[in-house]
C-alpha cells in the first residue's frame, strides 16, 4: 500500500541542475523541515544548505538510503540523482550503477515501505530509429548512450513495480533544460546553458553542436512546475506512469544564438562540433507530449524568446554583482 498522508520528502541529487530548484520549491510549498535535500560529494551551499536538513545520500548503498529515509520519516522521493548523457560516454559502468543500480535500490526501499517515487526519464531513450519530428509518445526506444539505455529501462522497471507492486511511481521525459541558477554537468544539452553564461561574461561563446542542431528544451520554471504539478496529479487519471513526454519550445543553437544576440548585439557564437554532436543528432527535434496535456493538464509557459529576456536580465544582474559563476568547483562551465 502507498503511503498517502503528507510525510517527508527525500529530493536525490538536491545539489544538481534540476534538484537544487525542486528542493527550494518544495521547501518553500510543503515546509522547510518537510523536505530533505539528499547529496552525495557536493555539500550544499547557500539557500539550499540554509534553508532546511540536508543528509549525505549515496544511491548506490541501499543502507544508507534507507537510514536516512527512515530517519525522517520519509514518504515521498524525488530521485534526481543521475550521471547524464556525455559523462556517461566516459564513464559508461559508472553511470549504469548510479543510474540502474540507484533506481533499483531506491525502489526496492520504497516498495518495503509504500514510499512514492518521482523518477525523471529524458528525451535520451529515444534513439536514431525513432522519428525525430513530433516524437509520439508511443515510438521506437532503442538510445545509443548508456545514459539513455538506463533511461529506458529505468522507465520500464518503474513501471513494474507500479503494476507489480502497486508502487506510485512516476516521472516525465525531460528535454534539455535551462536555467540560470546551478549549472548543469555532464549533459549534451548543456551548451544551450552555457551560451548565455558566456554571452553575459564574455559576449563571445564557442558552441560544441552544430548551428542547425535542433533539441527540445524547457525553462526550468515549466520543469519544476511539470514534475510537482505530475506529483500531485490524481493518480486514477493516469494511463501513463514513467514515461511522459514532455515538451516546450525547440529550436537550433543557431536561432538561440539569434535570441541572444536581439538582447546582446554584439555577441558572437561560433560552432565547434564535438563528441557530443553524434548524441545530439541521435535525439528528437522535436516531442509530441499530448499525452501529459490530456491525463494531468500539462501546459508549459515559457517559449525562446520568454525565457531568454528572463534568462539574460537574472544573469545580467549577477555578473554586475560579481557572482555569474556561483557554481561550485570542478563543474564544466562550457
Ligand atoms: N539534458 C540531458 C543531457 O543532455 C538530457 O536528458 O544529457
Amino acid at each position: 500500500m502507498t503511503k498517502q498522508t503528507a510525510g517527508r520528502i527525500l529530493v536525490t541529487g538536491a545539489v544538481g541542475q534540476i534538484g537544487s530548484e525542486l528542493t527550494l520549491e518544495l521547501r518553500k510549498r510543503y515546509g522547510a523541515e518537510q523536505v530533505v535535500a539528499g547529496v552525495h560529494r557536493t555539500p550544499p551551499t547557500g539557500a539550499l544548505r540554509d534553508s532546511g536538513p540536508y543528509e549525505t545520500v549515496d544511491v548506490t548503498r541501499p543502507q544508507n538510503l534507507a537510514e536516512v529515509i527512515d530517519r525522517y520519516d520519509i514518504d515521498t522521493v524525488y530521485h534526481m540523482a543521475a550521471l547524464l548523457s556525455a559523462i556517461g560516454e566516459e564513464h559508461p559502468q559508472a553511470a549504469w550503477n548510479v543510474n540502474m543500480n540507484g533506481l533499483y535500490h531506491l525502489l526496492e526501499v520504497a516498495r518495503e515501505r509504500g514510499l512514492r517515487v518521482f523518477c525523471p526519464s529524458s528525451i535520451a531513450v529515444f534513439g536514431p530509429e525513432t522519428p525525430r519530428d513530433g516524437t509520439p509518445q508511443e515510438t521506437v526506444l532503442r538510445p545509443t548512450t548508456m545514459y539513455g539505455v538506463t533511461k529506458v529501462a529505468g522507465e520500464l522497471l518503474g513501471a513494474y513495480y507500479a503494476r507489480r507492486y502497486g508502487l506510485d511511481v512516476r516521472g516525465v521525459r525531460y528535454p534539455g533544460i535551462i536555467s540560470a541558477e546551478t549549472l548543469p554537468g555532464g549533459g549534451t544539452t548543456d551548451y544551450a546553458v552555457a551560451i548565455y553564461y558566456e554571452a553575459v561574461a564574455r559576449g563571445r561563446y564557442a558552441c560544441f553542436v552544430r548551428e542547425d542542431t535542433v533539441l527540445p528544451m524547457m525553462y526550468m520554471p515549466d520543469c519544476i512546475a511539470a514534475t510537482i504539478d505530475l506529483m500531485e496529479a490524481d493518480g486514477s487519471g493516469l494511463r501513463h506512469r514513467t514515461d511522459f513526454n514532455l515538451a516546450a519550445m525547440s529550436f537550433s543553437a543557431g536561432e538561440l544564438a539569434a535570441e541572444i544576440r536581439k538582447h546582446l548585439p554584439d555577441f558572437v557564437c561560433t560552432f565547434e562540433p564535438d563528441h557530443r554532436q553524434a548524441i545530439a543528432d541521435s535525439w528528437p527535434r522535436s516531442i509530441d507530449d499530448s499525452a501529459a496535456r490530456e491525463e494531468w493538464g500539462w501546459q508549459p509557459q515559457y517559449d525562446l524568446s520568454r525565457m531568454t529576456t528572463d534568462m539574460l536580465r537574472r544573469l545580467t544582474l549577477r555578473h554586475a554583482e560579481g557572482r555569474l559563476y556561483p557554481q561550485v568547483e570542478g563543474v564544466e562551465r562550457s
